[in-house]
């Protein structure tokens, strides 16, 4: 499958990794990606700064309603959308990273599974109801794409962040459950786990001392960058791992080995 005819919706594009996806498909692949962001000024600006073909939206992922607005919209702009990333994450909040699993108010979980859990749970719905509308399965088999983006701790499992771990842990039985119900749709699905890579909401807030600390933690010995997912996530939406699915893929410079 070339990329060039494919309608990538991209959650979470307005800055960080999904940014770098959204320019790396339009700008390199020649796909259409529709760029999002909870506000729609943002999403614009995005979409300006991009050379190639891009549609701004404006999607929250913590709401039903304009999920199915979006979506519609979409349809009826471009007919089909291809390929999903599921990448919007809840914002990186210190106090709360820090704060003990046991001392962790209840709302405060849902906030964030809500945003990395069920915002990809939400936005896959919505996805495989028109990616599986195909004439004749077996003959006509259109199908599709859906990555899903989650971390390192829920495979490794960490002493701090737990509402995070357990939302991505979340993300990885997604992923599998759509490979498994839905490859009779020719619809693949993926996770990639990421290691620490370097966007405003990581690298640049913290303090050297932590920098550090995981850069040290990794093969590599250095912190990954947004444009290296954007590249390996290009093949996984390509027909070059057509006969892969369900898997999770480890990107952490050589940390996590299985
Ligand atoms: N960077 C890393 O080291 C790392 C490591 C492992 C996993 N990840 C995962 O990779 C993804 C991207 O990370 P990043 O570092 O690029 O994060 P980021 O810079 O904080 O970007 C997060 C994106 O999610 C969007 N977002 C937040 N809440 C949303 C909501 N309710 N609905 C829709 N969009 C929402 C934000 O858009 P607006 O604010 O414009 O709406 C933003 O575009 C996240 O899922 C993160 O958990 C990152």
């Amino acid at each position: 499958m070339s990329l060039e005819n494919q309608n990538i919706l991209i959650s979470g594009s307005s800055r960080g990794i999904g940014y770098e996806m959204a320019k790396y498909f339009a700008e390199i692949c020649g796909s259409m990606v529709i760029v999002c962001s909870r506000h729609i000024e943002n999403a614009k600006k995005v979409s300006e700064i991009i050379n190639g073909k891009t549609y701004a939206i404006e999607l929250d992922v913590t709401n039903t309603n304009n999920i199915n607005y979006c979506i519609d919209d979409i349809l009826k702009k471009f007919g089909k959308i291809d390929i999903l990333i599921n990448n919007a994450g809840y914002r990186f909040d210190k106090e709360l990273w820090y704060k003990k699993f046991h001392e962790i108010e209840e709302d405060r979980f849902m906030e964030i599974i809500n945003v990395d859990l069920m915002g990809s749970i939400r936005l896959s719905k919505a996805v495989i109801t028109q990616m599986i509308k195909c004439e004749n399965v077996n003959k006509n088999k259109r199908g599709g794409v859906i990555i899903n983006i989650s971390s390192t701790p829920a495979l490794s499992g960490h002493f701090e962040g737990s509402p995070y771990t357990i939302a991505k842990s979340g993300v990885i039985g997604l992923t599998k459950h759509i490979a498994r119900e839905y490859g009779i749709y020719n619809i693949r699905a993926y996770t990639l786990a990421l290691g620490n890579i370097s966007t405003d909401a990581t690298y640049y807030s913290m303090d050297d001392k932590h920098k550090s600390r995981a850069q040290e933690e990794t093969s590599l010995k250095r912190w990954g960058k947004p444009e290296e997912i954007a590249k390996i996530v290009s093949h996984l939406a390509s027909d070059d791992f057509s006969y892969s699915t369900g898997n999770t893929i480890i990107i952490d410079g050589g940390t996590i080995m299985i």
